[in-house]
């Protein structure tokens, strides 16, 4: 006998959904996202069915374009242009090795970095080296190597200066400057220029003498920066401290680092957009290069004849060359909260999906029908963690099992902020000239346990059967 089940009252949602053209428009960007111009990528299922779901996907094409447009916007007369590639950033070797091919400097923060540069043949006078915490064998390779060290601390300039001193050796420094602009200013690195600080730690370089060589003068003022008055703030801040270099009778500072922060094609939540800053994600790095470029102009001879203009982007040169795709295991509908599906990947891989809202593409629905049909479903991943969402609300055909789904924009802090949380990471593969590459394999149990041991007294017996 069937038993009539009744479901019970829900409340109905209130949605704002744009007009139907608008909609339309809307309803393609979500399921042909903006950045997808992986057209190497061919078939999805293809690729997942080669390589295992879910599957990072990098483009090479895609890692070079962004570079060179990078690179072209901060190009300008008169200056000479060199960009650090931030590691942390997106440190897979093989991305870091097509950075390096393109002609790009490494911008490291740790020895680990520094080691992985110098193990794809960076050399040394190539190596930024950054970060609060350099360790003291550290920091005798880089002198020894000739790398460019930001010096972040009182602390880390006498103990470089003993260093180079007991080397013998000349150490190629930059210091690291900071300034108060809004409420979020990263004050926590360098030396401050409103207190004095950054005149203070000039004086002592002096002193220290020949073992220090003033190369640089650096700021890194934020990640995701949405409005580039701060870049030209910078200008003006290290632009004062240059003129002091003069003043103090030490050779002008060459280079005028402006360190990273450009934002990329990446959307960030409602949430975090700052009203302070005008809101909405400058997407364009033209209004940035003009407040830099500009900036460096209005300097004069403060960076001597021809200042050396050092950028370290990190994710608006990697977040949309990768990808992730994934498959969708099961669907639902949740009182409250309406339509969602569950895939394989989760917040473990993309972190970032707590900051930004991803595009979220499905991929098998190519047509125009199918972008008709899409409705808001929200993609969780299969952590057993309520926070373990990927993206709320996205624009999605109707999917059934095994459906896969691509993720876009996840090239920066994704994989490098990853962790192995309860499900082993999935490969990498390279969409490069030879066809897809894996760049990094799947990562098995055996890789996540293979640090540990059980220590003797309890070790267990297997029960008997
Ligand atoms: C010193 C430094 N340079 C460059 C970067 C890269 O920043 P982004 O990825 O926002 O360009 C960072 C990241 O925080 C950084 O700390």
């Amino acid at each position: 006998m069937l038993v009539a089940v009744k479901k019970k009252y829900e409340t109905p949602r209130l949605e704002q959904l744009a007009t139907q053209q608008g909609m339309q428009k809307h309803r393609v960007h979500e399921i042909k996202s903006e950045d997808s111009d992986f057209d190497e990528m061919g078939d999805v299922n293809e690729l997942l069915a080669e390589f295992g779901s879910p599957l990072y996907i990098v483009s090479e094409k895609s890692v070079r374009t962004l570079y060179r447009s990078f690179r072209d916007a901060f190009t300008a007369p008169g200056i000479d242009t060199i960009i650090g590639y931030s590691y942390k950033t997106n440190y897979l070797p093989a991305v870091c090795a097509i950075f390096q091919q393109e002609g790009a400097f490494a911008e490291v923060v740790s020895g680990m970095e520094y080691d992985l540069a110098r193990s794809l043949n960076v050399p040394g006078h190539q190596i930024i080296f950054n970060g609060p915490y350099k360790q003291t064998h550290e920091l005798i390779r880089a002198v020894t190597e000739g790398a460019l060290i930001n010096i972040d601390s009182y602390d880390e300039l006498d103990a470089l200066a003993k260093i180079a001193k007991q080397m013998k050796m000349t150490a190629r420094i930059g210091l690291r400057i900071n300034f108060q602009h809004g409420e979020q200013s990263w004050t926590k690195f360098g030396f401050n220029y409103d207190n004095g600080d950054a005149v203070e730690a000039l004086k002592r370089v002096k002193k220290a003498g020949t073992c220090l060589s003033l190369e640089a003068l650096h700021n890194h003022s934020g990640t995701y920066q949405v409005n580039p008055d701060i870049y030209a703030r910078t200008a003006q801040v290290l632009t004062g401290v240059a003129k002091k270099v003069i003043e103090l009778g030490m050779p002008p500072v060459r280079i005028a680092d402006f360190g990273g922060g450009y934002p990329s094609s990446n959307r960030l939540k409602p949430a975090f957009e700052s009203v302070e800053l005008g809101g909405g994600a400058g997407r364009h790095l033209q209004p940035f290069a003009d407040a830099i470029i500009g900036g460096l102009t209005k300097a004069g001879k403060a960076f001597g004849e021809r200042p050396t203009l050092m950028l370290e982007p990190g994710r608006a040169v990697i977040d949309s060359a990768m990808k992730m795709a994934c498959t969708v295991v099961s669907r639902k509908s949740i009182p409250g909260r309406g339509d969602a599906v569950i895939v394989d990947a989760g917040v473990n891989l993309l972190p970032t999906a707590y900051w930004y809202d991803h595009g979220v593409e499905a991929s098998a629905f190519d047509d125009e029908a199918a972008v008709m049909g899409a409705q808001p479903v929200s993609v969780f991943g299969p952590l057993c963690m309520q926070i373990d969402v990927l993206r709320e609300r996205a624009m999605l055909p109707p999917m059934s099992l095994g459906s896969s789904l691509v993720v876009s924009n996840v090239g920066a802090y994704c994989l490098t902020q990853s962790m192995q949380f309860i499900q082993p990471r999935p490969a990498v593969v390279l969409l490069g000239k030879n066809g897809p590459e894996v760049i990094r394999r799947r990562e098995t149990r055996e890789d996540i346990f293979a640090l540990d041991s059980v220590p003797k007294h309890l070790k267990n017996k297997a029960p008997k059967a």
